[in-house]
């Protein structure tokens, strides 16, 4: 994706814009399906608008993405990197989480993780955090499905 005329741009975006629309609709599908088992934080969590116009370019995201990534930037990046993918102590989410139910998310922010080798502190209490697990959620599942990929973000008009 690092092209740069405007013919490759416009090449790029349309497969991204329609998988966004598909996972929405499947979504919606899931929530009919699903129905008063799902609370309304679940499919607000699970919904993300991503645009990535060009290569050279932030990709734009919706207002709780491009929260969770700025939360993500300054309370996780620091042990699981920028790009999400990891450090030499702490591991890559974009494979830790890729089958990770949102619950067993939030649970391990509650919570805590002590390995024997390294350690994440609890977040549960955390003024910076405990507010913006949905918004953290919205990003890191935005990552981790491919749809946005490592870079800045910014805020999409809405
Ligand atoms: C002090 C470093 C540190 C910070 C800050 C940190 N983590 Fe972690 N995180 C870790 C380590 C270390 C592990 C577990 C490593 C292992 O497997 O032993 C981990 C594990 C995880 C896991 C997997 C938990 C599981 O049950 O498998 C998730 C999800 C996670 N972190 C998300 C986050 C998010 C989101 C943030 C920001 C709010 C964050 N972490 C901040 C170090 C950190």
């Amino acid at each position: 994706m690092d092209g740069g005329s405007a013919a490759n741009a416009g090449r790029n975006l349309r497969p991204r814009v329609r998988r966004v629309a598909f996972t929405l609709a499947l979504c919606a599908a899931l929530d009919l399906t699903v129905g008063a088992a799902q609370s309304s934080d679940d499919a607000n969590a699970r919904s993300y608008r991503v645009e990535c116009a060009a290569p050279d370019e932030p990709c734009r995201a919706d207002l709780a993405t491009y929260i969770g990534w700025r939360v993500f930037q300054a309370q996780c990046a620091t042990c699981h990197a920028a790009d999400v993918r990891g450090s030499t102590f702490a591991p890559d989410l974009m494979l830790r989480m890729s089958g990770m139910s949102q619950r067993d998310f939030f649970g391990a922010l509650d919570r805590g993780y002590f390995g024997s080798a390294s350690a994440m502190p609890p977040r549960g209490r955390d003024p910076n955090v405990a507010p913006y697990y949905d918004e953290l959620w919205s990003f890191l599942r935005a990552r981790i499905t491919g749809d946005l990929p490592a870079g800045p973000v910014t805020q999409l008009a809405e």
